[in-house]
């Protein structure tokens, strides 16, 4: 049973994450101190609940509560060997866990049991770092706050900075928290109640405080050229850069994208102070952890062509990889881990919007959201004083800190396919599906492209939220429309890596009943669609740099001469001769182009539900519901064809272990020795 103290901790976790005012997604950790029966001695034993290493306090749980024994904690401060050696105390948290200790202490667990206070919040609010990271922070913290809140100059967090505030406490014993410089806010109560009043107290003054007595234009005029484009146009303006944006970010290490156009973004990257403050880069260690120390910002009015911005991003892109690596050797030393890459983060296009990057699609969103945190923050320090974040030297001890590399070396293991985005058409149903499934499992983006919108969002549901699956509608046979959705999935995860020509349907009957209306149809769809597709995608493919997959679901009739079945066999084999050409014009891009032949596909699919089975039974003389069976005792290995076993080929074909296979086709149709490749 949960603690009661713990309890209420949660719930007011819970209260404050919830709105984004009060922290940024995942930022902040809070604390309560209690009592609870020792099982070992059956007294009473007095613990620290905060919140661990990792998680977001709105959704924050028991299990992201680290458990530690206060009085172990507070005897740390006897054996602390000083500032220059505090790492060390990070790994003697463990030796105060209480019984197995919950989740991984962070490494602000130091202030929330140093502070002499029962319940403490330490938040990350825009408006409490917009006060931070003014040049005059001191002062305007007195001056807001009328000496109810102390200042804490910046420091880095750790064991000293909570020694700091523990100081700072005990010495304005009429504080109810403090502004940390360059960072955030803490706060505290005796309750838990008093301490979320406190917090809440804080942000809501300091917001008033800039709406109040803060300049209306924070960041200066308008700069003409640069205002937002109208929204269509930017969205196209967006689709056709992101390609080539997503490669530059991408040139040290793949990433998947985010794009917003949100007006706070848009309204910024007008301003005349845009490129300035953009060049300062953010401050609070959370943000600039995601968003990389500062953004790329294109220096081009919005009357500038896609191609003379691209021209432009390019240049931009190497001078801003000479600067980081400037950064990286003016504050390594010898222990400093290795550069990690040096490419941006955050691309900023005055009049289109923001692309943020990361591993995959959420770390790619949080970076987008934290910028928007930074420009908030920026603009409440530009309408009080002058923003001045921590120094580059800081950001570097933070950035490249070992424990930060300690905590990037205990990620789990990539998937297969992390940071891969895939694109199936036909993906709302059979074998499609299963494909589109098989992959976001895998750990890959993945865009569901279906003719029926309702239909493709549906089964990108199953799959998760918006950072997994999207569902666009799209009649492949339609170039406007394949483009359409391409955007979309461009806009949605930033490119495209994998694509996977699923789409069909097939009208079963003999030569002399097939009309030209059936031959042209499953001409339109198969052939036709997936060279749409494939060379829509292309393009996309080719800007990024990243090479790819082009994946062709033809079929055991591409190679087989069945009866009655003309028009869709013969499609087939179009789109069959299409993998090979394929492979060949586009391995100089390092685009691979594999194809996949199955049969006898019962379970799941649409085409045999809706008539074909039944054509299929009455052609070989057997029961509709005996099919599947019927195709298995056919096949060499008597054994049925399933979607997933298609599903399985996809992953196997695109993932990492088929690297220098191109132009292949695999049959997964349990052996068919009439259709043997040769
Ligand atoms: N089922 C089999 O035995 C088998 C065997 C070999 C090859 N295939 C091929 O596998 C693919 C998938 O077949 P399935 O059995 O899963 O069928 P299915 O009917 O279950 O799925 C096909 C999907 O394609 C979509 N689609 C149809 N026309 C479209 C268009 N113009 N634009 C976009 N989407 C469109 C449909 O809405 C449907 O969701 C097809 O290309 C089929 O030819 C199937
Ligand atoms: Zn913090």
């Amino acid at each position: 049973m949960t603690n009661p103290t713990a309890a209420a901790l949660l719930a007011r976790s819970n209260r404050l994450g919830a709105d984004p005012r009060n922290t940024n997604y995942a930022g902040g950790n809070t604390s309560a101190k209690g009592t609870d029966t020792d099982p070992v001695t059956g007294e009473p034993v007095e613990l620290l609940w905060v919140k661990g290493s990792g998680g977001d306090l709105g959704t924050l749980t028991e299990q992201g509560l680290a458990v530690l024994r206060l009085d172990r904690l507070r005897a740390l401060q006897h054996v602390y060997p000083g500032v220059d050696r505090e790492d060390e105390m990070v790994a003697a948290f463990d030796y105060c866990l209480y019984g197995k200790g919950g989740a991984a202490p962070s490494i602000d667990t130091a202030m929330h049991a140093l502070v002499d206070a029962a319940h403490v919040d330490h938040l990350h609010p825009d408006s409490g770092i917009a006060i931070a990271t003014a040049a005059d922070g001191e002062a305007l913290t007195a001056e807001v706050f009328g000496g109810r809140v102390a200042w804490v100059p910046w420091r880095r967090p750790g064991f000293q900075l909570g020694l700091d505030i523990a100081q700072v406490k005990a010495e304005n014993p009429e504080a109810i928290g403090c502004i940390l410089g360059g960072h955030g806010i803490t706060a505290w109560g005796e309750s838990s109640e008093e301490a979320e009043a406190n917090s809440r107290w804080i942000i809501e003054t300091a917001a008033a405080h800039i709406a109040e007595h803060g300049k209306t234009a924070p960041f200066g005029g308008i700069r003409p050229g640069f205002e937002a484009l109208p929204e269509a146009d930017r969205r196209r303006r967006a689709a056709a850069l992101a390609g080539t944006i997503r490669g530059i970010a991408s040139t040290d290490r793949a990433m998947v994208g985010h794009f917003t156009d949100a007006d706070v973004v848009l309204d910024f990257l007008a301003s005349e102070k845009a490129p300035r403050l953009a060049a300062l880069g953010t401050s609070c260690p959370d943000h600039f952890l995601r968003t990389k120390v500062k953004p790329l910002i294109l220096d081009l009015p919005v009357t500038a062509t896609v191609e003379e911005q691209l021209a432009r991003l390019h240049e931009l892109h190497a001078a801003y990889r000479a600067d980081y690596q400037a950064y990286y050797d003016a504050h390594a030393d010898a222990g400093s881990p290795a550069m990690r890459g040096a490419d941006p983060l955050i691309v900023l296009v005055p009049g289109v919007g923001m692309f943020s990057y990361g591993k995959d699609k959420q770390t790619a969103r949080v970076a987008g959201e934290f910028y928007v945190n930074a420009i908030n923050v920026m603009a409440g320090a530009e309408a009080l004083s002058t923003y001045t974040p921590i120094s580059d030297a800081e950001k570097f001890r933070i950035e490249y800190w070992a424990l930060e590399e300690a905590k990037l070396q205990r990620m789990p293991k990539p998937k297969s396919h992390q940071g891969r985005i895939a694109f199936v058409t036909g993906a709302a149903s059979g074998i499609g599906k299963a494909i589109a499934t098989r992959l976001a499992a895998d750990g890959a983006c993945v865009v569901i492209a279906d003719l029926d919108l309702d239909k493709a969002r549906a089964a990108a549901a199953e799959l998760g939220n918006a950072d997994v699956a999207i569902g666009v509608a799209a009649n492949v046979a339609d170039a406007d429309a394949v483009q359409a959705a391409l955007d979309a999935a461009v806009l949605a995860f930033g490119g495209v890596d994998l694509v996977v020509n699923n789409a069909g349907l097939s009208l079963s009957k003999p030569l002399l009943e097939t009309t030209e209306a059936d031959w042209d149809l499953q001409h339109d769809v198969m052939a036709k669609g997936s060279f749409l597709v494939s060379k829509a995608a292309a393009k996309i493919l080719i800007d990024q740099h990243l090479g790819g997959d082009i994946i062709y679901i033809s079929s055991k009739n591409s190679v087989f001469a069945g009866p009655n079945n003309i028009a869709y066999s013969a499609t087939k084999a179009d789109q069959a001769h299409q993998v090979r050409l394929l492979a060949v014009e586009l391995g100089e891009h390092g685009i691979r182009v594999n194809g996949i032949n199955p049969d006898g596909v019962v379970r799941g699919s649409g085409i045999f539900a809706s008539g074909w089975g039944a054509n299929r039974a009455a052609t070989y003389g057997v029961a509709e519901e005996n099919l599947g069976q019927f195709y298995a005792n056919r096949t060499i290995l008597k054994r049925e064809v399933v979607p997933e076993n298609v599903a399985d080929a996809v992953s196997v074909l695109t993932g990492p272990d088929l690297s220098r296979t191109t132009g292949l086709h695999i049959p997964v149709d349990s052996g068919v020795a009439a259709a043997f490749l040769r």
